[in-house]
């Protein structure tokens, strides 16, 4: 890969966009690679868990200005191959990923990076992260579905001043609009985000699979067709893993009485 560096570390894969000198802005290889990247990892049953980052200590400046827009402009074969490919990893694949996903943020998240930012499951930024939803200065509106999820994620007054100024602001600002999980200092991320990884690593991962399936489906449908598709969804959990894991961890609590799940380590920061 030209664009994408991936470091393995037990059951974790650390992802890294690269393309450091362009502080990781995404041209369409960059976009072509992921597809692949992802296609790989989640096929790949040593993987467990995906970190999503960035070389050089930056995030991702976007959208490739030049790469992406300019040099495609009236291309409209290569325009349509490029955003479709860009859709497709930033949000149709993430979004329901088979295991679980990490935005790790550091330096720069502009403009089309909080897309893959808002499809991971969990983000978690540097206190000094420099955010923007930039598109305002480029004559787009945020894309993919960023503005929509940014309406739900942010409160109304929020989601406008952002999308409307186009303003930078930093992690622990992102964190208090709850647009990541929380915000660390950059010498602590790696470790915070590999403890998160760790946690991630002791869920059922079918279990873990239909929870983010759920979570993210139930929100847009009325509550009576939610409860059916949440009855579904656990019929379909039970077909594709058994009662075996649900079984296992209720001997380890009843009959053993060798865990309990209060007692782990992990506790979440809130920005304040
Ligand atoms: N598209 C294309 N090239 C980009 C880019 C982008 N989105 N973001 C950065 N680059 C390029 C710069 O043009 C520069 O290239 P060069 O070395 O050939 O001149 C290189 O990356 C480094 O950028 P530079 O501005 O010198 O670094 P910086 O650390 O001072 O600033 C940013 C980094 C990201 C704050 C700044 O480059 C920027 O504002 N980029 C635009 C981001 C944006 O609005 N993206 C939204 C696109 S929808």
């Amino acid at each position: 890969m030209e664009t994408v560096e991936i470091e393995r570390d037990g059951r974790i894969a650390w992802v890294f966009l690269n393309r450091p000198e362009k502080r990781n802005a995404m041209n369409p290889k960059l976009h072509f690679e992921m597809n692949l990247v992802l296609d790989e990892l989640e096929a790949d049953t040593s993987v467990g868990c995906v970190v999503l980052s960035g070389r050089g200590g930056a995030f991702s400046a976007g959208q490739d200005l030049k790469e992406f827009f300019r040099d495609l402009s009236g291309d409209l074969v290569a325009q349509k191959k490029a955003q479709r490919a860009a859709n497709d990893w930033r949000w149709h694949r993430l979004e329901v990923f088979d295991k679980p996903t990490i935005a790790m943020i550091e330096g720069v998240c502009i403009g089309g990076a909080f897309t893959q930012m808002i499809a991971c499951d969990f983000a978690i930024a540097a206190e000094d992260a420099t955010f923007s939803l930039s598109e305002i200065n480029w004559g787009q509106i945020p894309g993919g579905l960023v503005t929509r999820v940014l309406t739900e994620a942010l409160g109304y007054r929020d989601a406008l001043d952002l999308c409307l100024t186009g303003r930078k602001f930093d992690g622990t600002e992102a964190a208090r609009l709850r647009l990541v999980n929380e915000a660390v200092p950059v010498g602590d991320l790696r470790a915070r985000t590999q403890a998160l990884a760790e946690l991630l690593l002791s869920k059922d991962p079918e279990a873990y699979r239909a929870t983010k399936h759920a979570v993210r489906y139930v929100r847009g449908i009325p509550m009576r067709e939610a409860e059916d598709y949440l009855a579904a969804k656990i019929g379909e959990l039970r077909m594709r893993a058994g009662v075996g894991a649900q079984e296992s961890a209720i001997s380890k609590f009843v009959d053993d009485k060798s865990y309990r799940p209060t007692d782990s380590s992990y506790t979440s920061v809130k920005g304040e």
